[in-house]
């Protein structure tokens, strides 16, 4: 596939969708439907893209973030129309364009090599791929002459009682060379049930010129599946969730319950992995080998190392290296680094802090903005005051520290190595290495309490 081009049409408002967000950025599987079939076009080896955008342009551009070339189709007059916006853009392109819809995210790229492969044997003018829907309702059927030729496509709207009873359906892919889909575009009209441009009506137009058209048909009708509804988005992500698990049990990762395990389809998992259910593993998370995570978790772009055992935890934008257990009920919050071997209990806070190997957090701590270092072990309920209530400080804690249970570090304050913290202390000035620090109220007893009461 040295030059491919390929068109992804994505201007449409998608108004079954009944939603403000443009159709093409619901995500099915984490991932937005358009940068689905953009990936899915690189991978099968196409080597310029130009995603058509319109409605909610600017969402769509952001969206694509640069990897694709963005062509604007100011009013949506059709699919068809679409594709001609992209023609100033092609006049020095020679050979094969592929044209994709933006809201097809299941396509992979065996059935676009497939299209491909099967257009330039055939020396076709346009290829269309085709598929046996159970139920074709809202798609554009392939009719066929008495000899099997493709004759035309006659979308839902336009086509009559015995039509409707094709069940061979557009899939709305095609591979065109070059010259004859621009010369055939010009001619497409909009004599129809809904007034558009229809990109289809090119196959007729070429055959009715005596140009080969070719038809290439999906094994699996669920790889061509279009999203037009809530009902559709919702069946996609289904069968890509379901793809995904696949792939994964058996590149040798473990599912207890792969109907209750969520995890997107940009996520790397080693092997040796144990998930247990009602795991949610998000966005571009990376989980090592040797790992147990869930029951009941969320990983939202983490990097997981080996061997981390993490149970009813929520992590998100952070690092977890290797051999860290944690939970149960901890909450990983942003830019936080949880360094080889630290052990985080049960109901744990950790923000935007950095804790060094084998350190201990085992019960109730809320550690934020710190910079921990190896070994340290903080007792039951301590805490980093870390905001005075406009700004925030930084507490650091050395090598080997211990913190008294129940103790408040005041940001910004600094502990030295193998320093120790009296338990309950409010800490308010930096503490040397190896002293201890004792910041409390002095005990007093008074004896005979009861009879002074009286
Ligand atoms: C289209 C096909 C239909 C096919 C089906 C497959 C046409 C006329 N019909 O129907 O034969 O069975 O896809 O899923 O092509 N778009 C634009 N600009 C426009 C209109 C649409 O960019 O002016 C984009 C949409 O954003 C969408 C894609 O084109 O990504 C398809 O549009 P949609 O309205 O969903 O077409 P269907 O009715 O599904
Ligand atoms: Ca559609």
């Amino acid at each position: 596939m040295t030059d491919l081009v390929t068109i992804i049409l994505a201007a449409g408002k998608g108004t079954r969708m009944k939603s403000a967000l443009p159709k093409v950025l619901h995500k099915v599987c984490g991932k937005e439907m358009v940068r689905c079939v953009l990936d899915t076009a690189t991978s099968a080896g196409s080597k310029r893209n130009i995603v058509v955008v319109g409605f909610g342009a600017d969402e769509v551009r952001k969206a694509l973030d640069g990897a694709a070339e963005v062509v604007v189709q100011k009013e949506q007059l059709g699919t068809g129309h679409a594709v001609l916006q992209v023609e100033p853009y092609l006049r020095e392109t020679k050979g094969t364009v592929m044209v994709l819809c933006g809201d097809t995210p299941l396509l992979t790229v065996g059935l676009l090599r497939k299209l491909y492969e099967e257009h330039e044997k055939a020396g076709a003018k346009a290829t269309v791929l085709t598929a046996i829907m159970p139920d074709a309702t809202g798609y554009g059927r392939v009719i066929r002459t008495a000899s099997g030729d493709v004759e035309k496509i006659v979308e839902h709207k336009d086509a009559t009682e015995d039509e409707r009873k094709v069940r061979e359906v557009n899939a709305g892919i095609y591979c065109f060379e070059k010259d004859a889909l621009f010369s055939a575009l010009s001619k497409v009209g909009c004599e129809n049930a809904q007034g558009e441009y229809y990109l289809p009506d090119v196959l007729s137009i070429l055959r009715g010129q005596g140009e080969k058209i070719w038809a290439v048909a999906a094994d699996d009708y669920e790889e061509t599946l279009g999203v037009n509804s809530r009902i559709h988005l919702a069946q996609a992500e289904k069968i890509l969730r379901r793809r995904k698990n696949i792939e994964l049990m058996e590149s040798g990762v473990t599912l207890m319950d792969p109907e209750s395990t969520f995890i997107d389809m940009d996520v790397s998992v080693g092997r040796d992995t144990v998930i247990y259910p009602f795991t949610w593993i998000e966005g571009k998370t990376s989980v090592g080998e040797r790992c147990n995570l869930g029951p009941s978790s969320r990983f939202t772009d983490v990097k997981i190392g080996n061997g981390v055992t993490a149970h009813f935890v929520y992590a998100h934008e952070c690092e977890i290296k290797e051999g860290v257990t944690m939970g149960p009920f901890v909450h990983i919050r942003p830019d936080s680094q949880v360094g080889k071997n630290v052990k985080i209990g049960n109901f744990v806070e950790v923000k935007n802090s950095n804790i060094g190997e084998g350190s201990k957090l085992p019960h109730l701590q809320y550690i934020g903005d710190c910079d921990m270092g190896a070994g340290v072990n903080m007792g039951c309920g301590t805490i980093t005051v870390n905001y005075d209530g406009k700004q925030k400080f930084r507490t650091k804690i050395g090598d080997n520290a211990f913190v008294g249970c129940n103790s408040n570090l005041v940001a910004p304050v600094s502990i030295g190595d193998g320093a120790y913290i009296a338990a309950g202390s409010t800490i308010t000035k930096d503490v040397p290495s190896e002293e201890l620090a004792v910041a409390r109220a002095h005990q007093k007893n008074i004896p005979n309490w009861p009879d002074k009461r009286k």
